[in-house]
């Protein structure tokens, strides 16, 4: 298992749509497996593939967070098909260290996806893992929390958010 860097606000492939997940074969199984290495390690939830620079429709959740009984679980090509409700709740980004807000999002959410095994199922949760999935799959069109709070609380963060961009442009360009 490898230890992937988790890009930050401000990279800009966390503002592309994610590409649907064709062919389910070694090379997903073994992102699958870095990417839940990854997101336990550094103290996360769930973890989105375009996170750690992969523009992909994949995503992990530590369901082992949520359920007593529950295992990491990876959902490929990920798709709301219908929510109800609603529910506030506050949320935090790997890929947007030490920022923590009120997001409001359904409460319940129908979705469909295909598991490792290229299975098509289709699940109705609610909860943590609504709020975890509905995040995550946010990551896939490029979309992040805090494009969800208020415009007042994002102008309060704005110093904080340039302050990340600004150290992860200095990275990328220690990379190129
Ligand atoms: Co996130």
């Amino acid at each position: 298992m490898e230890l992937l860097r988790v890009i930050k606000y401000g990279n800009p492939i966390l503002r592309m749509k994610a590409s649907k997940v064709d062919k389910i074969d070694r090379s997903i199984w073994k992102l699958v497996e870095d990417m839940i290495f990854t997101m336990q390690h550094d103290g996360g939830i769930g973890l989105a593939a375009p996170q750690v620079a992969q523009s992909l429709a994949l995503l992990v959740v530590d369901q082992g967070l949520i359920y007593e009984d529950g295992q990491p679980t990876a959902y490929i090509n990920p798709e709301i098909i219908a929510s109800e409700g609603e529910a506030v709740l506050e949320e935090g980004c790997l890929s947007i260290p030490d920022i923590r807000e009120e997001v409001k999002r359904p409460e319940v959410i129908t979705f469909r996806y295909q598991n490792l095994d290229g299975d098509t199922l289709e699940e109705k949760v609610d909860g943590l893992l609504a709020r975890v999935l509905q995040h995550e799959i946010d990551h896939l069109k490029g979309v992040l929390f805090v494009d969800r709070i208020s415009h007042l609380k994002k102008q309060l963060l704005k110093k904080e958010l340039k302050a990340i961009a600004q150290e992860e442009m200095t990275y990328m360009k220690q990379v190129a």
